[in-house]
């Protein structure tokens, strides 16, 4: 899969978000290491921290069918009828880091429809590990 495929999967199902609060949606879509692809959206709630960010969704979805390790996560944000650039949420870095190791890539477009990609070290620097 490319990395086109890979963001085209995000942006699929952020349209899916249920975000009413925020007006925020985000898609998140992981590669795992055995080359399947798990995908995640925001879930909001009306008792706003119980909300939950894309990237959580795909984490979860990823460990359920059995994946350990994020080989690539591709990140796609947007309000209504809009792309945004989404770089992950300080949490979602930690939890991206949990299953990730130096090969990982965190990619996405900015608003220009540039990429951008990053290393954990990027994103995540002095992280914190048991
Ligand atoms: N959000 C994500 O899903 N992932 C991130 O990394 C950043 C923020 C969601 C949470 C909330 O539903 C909305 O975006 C606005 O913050």
């Amino acid at each position: 899969m490319t990395d086109e495929e890979l963001l085209d999967a995000a942006r699929t199902v952020r349209d899916l978000a249920y975000c009413p609060y925020s007006d925020f949606r985000v898609g998140a879509a992981i590669i795992d290491e055995n080359g399947n692809v798990h995908v995640g959206c925001n879930v909001e709630n009306a008792a706003y921290p119980q909300g939950s960010c894309a990237e959580a969704g795909a984490i979860s979805a990823m460990v359920a069918a059995g994946g350990q390790r994020i080989v690539t996560i591709a990140v796609a944000g947007g309000g209504s009828g809009k792309t945004r650039a989404c770089t992950p949420c300080g949490g979602c870095r930690q939890r991206i880091h949990e299953f990730s190791d130096g090969e990982t890539r965190i990619i996405f477009k900015d608003d220009d429809n540039e990429w951008h990609q990053y290393s954990m070290d990027d994103l995540l620097p002095s992280s914190f590990h048991l």
